[in-house]
């Protein structure tokens, strides 16, 4: 098999880039691939100025001749979909038609319903002060359907109207009862309809996306594989529970997608300059000072899904080593250097000091991860603006030291340097 499938992820709490990136590599590409995670995510893509933000749609699609796939590790809210979909047909590209844009929708992706985004709600509303401030967007309660064995799947979407009314009729039924029972907030019957129009509007988009992709693969078609939130928000290997519910990492891609693990070859792990986060959770280098504001106001640190502030803070190479190991990492995208611009020094966490020990690696324990206290080293900033920069010789000598120290700490080539956010604003560097 030739490893003709190439991955974009995030290597940090999500929001590095991965949207441009994603955009900047799809070109090369014939189909885009996203694989875990719902509208918990947003992916922004600027080009010429106009910025578009993707929340279900693989962020490839601005491009012509690319198709885009939504694969079955996928949690789908229809409504959502169906408005992402109207959007872009309203922009002028539309996701319906055969060949360039299409987009189709696994049969085996999970459906969100109203009743996942109510339970979301309920539940961080009983966490108390353990909330884990999620997206609200059903997430958790979709992936825990998904486990209990008791979601609707996207094949519903492929019977006659009648049928999807019927059987989305009956979930939902049986669902008010376990909400009742629970003393949950009631589901609004308005609701209902809303999803099964959503559910009979998607009915064309809807297909074996497993076959499809090993068609594809057979014909030598090259793919590129979107990955959402970020690495330390991975259910088994982030800051649990402070965490969403998929597999962020490399396993997600391929169970998400049904695509072998061999056939991933370039590996492109996104990172920030820094670190930002946002919602509940522990975050060893977070700035909550006149530094960490400057960064949140020059970087327009703002959740592309919920509007709300990141934190922000200095880059923690002990998380990005661990997330690069476990991915398999084969090149850094480091995007937002020119937020960096004008500061006199940067620092990067090396380290951490818990207690009397010296931690290398990122702890299991949320508890003892909040009391990490990180070992920095100091190196000199620039003071120049670097946005307008496309070449990688012409960045000043101290933007080049410190990327070059980021990819030793984590053991990582730099593939793509990313200095705004417009496609334009891009160094790509040689291997
Ligand atoms: P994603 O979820 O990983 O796709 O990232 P988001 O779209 O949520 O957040 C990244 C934000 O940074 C978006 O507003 C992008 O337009 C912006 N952005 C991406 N790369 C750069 C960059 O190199 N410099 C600056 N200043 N902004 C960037
Ligand atoms: P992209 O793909 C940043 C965070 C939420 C919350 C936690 C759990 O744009 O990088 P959830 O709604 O998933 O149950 O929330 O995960 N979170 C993200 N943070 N970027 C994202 O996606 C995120 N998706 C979820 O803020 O802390
Ligand atoms: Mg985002």
């Amino acid at each position: 098999m030739k490893a003709n499938g190439t991955v974009v992820l995030g290597g940090q709490w999500g929001d590095e880039g991965k949207g441009k990136v994603v955009d900047l590599l799809s070109p090369q590409n014939g189909i885009i691939v996203r694989c875990q995670g719902g509208n918990n995510a947003g992916h922004t893509v600027v080009v010429k100025k106009e910025k578009h933000i993707f929340h279900l749609i693989p962020s490839g699609i601005l491009n012509p001749e690319v198709r885009c796939v939504i694969g079955n590790g996928v949690v789908i809210d229809p409504t959502v979909l169906k408005e992402e979909i109207q959007r872009l047909q309203q922009y002028g590209i539309n996701p319906a038609e055969e060949g360039k844009h299409k987009l189709h929708v696994s049969d085996r992706a999970h459906i969100i319903f109203p009743y996942h985004k109510i339970l979301d709600g309920f539940q961080e509303q009983n966490r108390g002060n353990k909330k884990i401030d999620t997206t609200g967007r059903g997430i958790g309660p979709a992936y825990a359907g998904k486990a209990n064995r008791t979601n609707m799947r996207m094949n519903i979407c492929q019977n006659d109207d009648d049928t999807i009314t019927r059987i989305v009729m009956d979930h939902l039924h049986q669902q008010s009862q376990i909400l009742e029972q629970l003393h949950a907030p009631a589901m609004a019957l308005d609701d209902a309809a809303k999803w099964i129009e959503a559910l009979q509007f998607l009915r064309p988009f809807v297909a074996d996306t497993v076959s499809l992709l090993h068609k594809e693969m057979k014909l030598g078609t090259t793919m590129l594989f979107e990955g959402a939130q970020g690495a330390m928000l991975d259910i088994d290997l982030g800051t649990y529970p402070c965490v969403t519910s998929s597999n962020p990492t490399i396993g997600g891609i391929s169970t998400g997608s049904g695509m072998p693990p061999a056939y991933f070859g370039e590996i492109f792990l996104v990172v920030k300059g820094y670190t930002t986060r946002v919602g509940e959770g522990p975050f060893p280098t977070e700035l909550k000072d006149a530094t960490g504001e400057k960064i949140q106001q020059t970087g327009k640190e703002f959740g592309a899904t919920t509007g709300r502030k990141r934190r922000c803070g200095w880059f923690d190479a002990v998380i990005t080593s661990y997330t690069a190991q476990t991915n398999g990492a084969t090149k850094l995208a480091i995007t937002k250097l020119d937020v960096l611009d004008g500061f006199e020094i940067i620092q990067i966490c090396t380290g951490y000091h818990c207690g009397n020990e010296t931690l290398e690696t990122t702890p299991a324990d949320i508890e003892v991860l909040v009391q990490c206290e990180p070992i920095y080293e100091e190196m000199p900033g620039w003071q120049s603006d670097i946005s307008g920069i496309t070449c990688y010789s012409d960045l000043p000598q101290a933007a080049k030291n410190y990327l070059a120290r980021i990819s030793e700490l984590t053991g990582v080539p730099i593939g793509i340097v990313s200095v705004g956010p417009d496609r334009e604003q891009t160094i790509f560097c040689e291997a």
